[in-house]
């Protein structure tokens, strides 16, 4: 495999082409953003600490029959993946209310929620990724009614298999976040699954383990990491 030009940079990760039409080489960056790109930190190891997380978890969901773009591990920082045709939604379950779903409602941060909330919204920085419904995605066709619901129906799998995962970690997995892209006619999990796109809270302490600690200026992000990393027995 050989590694070629640069695709594009996202805020955090970078595709790169290679000599397979098919497969893109994803690196994870230390490089941290948050409300849209409007706070910008370089945290040394994140790079290698959410390629190490993705692996881990893409793997998982691979065991059970939930496909993913993770081909395989490359290095510290990156990893082969399969070329998506990405559908410019993303996908939220929140199983625990906190975020922006506690702000919008007015509903305390840490109540559980059954049954888990789905949320769709636009991937769009400049709009700082506004909630959307199936009408919007229908209407500009950003998806079919088919792929809405395959999309729907993988991110209630991820958490049927993931749920268990961090509880059985003593962490509660409060809310994540899926992107989702097109290959060869099926609709397979793509992006990342690590701390920077889901909330990780301590089942006893509800001390954070994720981004927002990052975005709350609570300090210890990395470190965070990878205290949730070596609970799921990663480290
Ligand atoms: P929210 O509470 O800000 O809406 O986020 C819900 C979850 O989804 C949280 O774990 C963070 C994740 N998320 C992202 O990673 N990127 C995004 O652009 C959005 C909207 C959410
Ligand atoms: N992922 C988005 C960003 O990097 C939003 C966020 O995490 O706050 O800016």
């Amino acid at each position: 495999m050989q590694k070629g030009d640069l695709l594009y940079e996202g805020k955090a990760k970078s595709a790169y082409l290679t000599d397979n039409p098919n497969e893109l080489v994803l690196t994870f960056r230390d490089d941290a953003s948050a409300f849209d790109g409007v706070k910008k930190a370089k945290l040394a190891g994140k790079g290698a600490i959410n390629n190490r997380f993705n692996t881990f978890i893409m793997e998982k969901l691979e065991q059970a029959g939930i496909e993913t773009h993770l081909i395989k591990p490359l290095n510290e920082t990156e990893s082969l993946v399969k070329r998506l045709d990405m559908i410019k939604v993303e996908c939220v379950v929140r199983n625990v209310s906190a975020g922006s779903l506690s702000k919008r409602l007015g509903i305390d941060e840490g109540l559980p929620l059954n049954p888990p909330v789905f949320e769709f919204f636009l991937k769009d920085d400049a709009l700082h990724d506004p909630m959307i419904n199936d009408a919007h995605i229908l209407t500009f066709g950003w998806a079919t009614s088919e792929e809405i619901a395959v999309m729907k129906h993988k991110t209630f799998a991820v958490n049927a298999v993931l749920n268990p995962l961090f509880a059985e970690a003593g962490m509660w997995l409060v809310d994540y976040k899926l992107e989702f892209g097109r290959y060869d006619g099926r609709i397979v999990l793509g992006d990342e699954f690590t701390p920077d796109g889901c909330r990780i809270w301590d089942a006893k302490t509800k001390e954070k383990l994720d981004k927002d600690r990052f975005r709350r200026d609570l300090g210890d992000v990395i470190e965070s990491y990878h205290i949730a990393a070596q609970r799921l027995g990663l480290e």
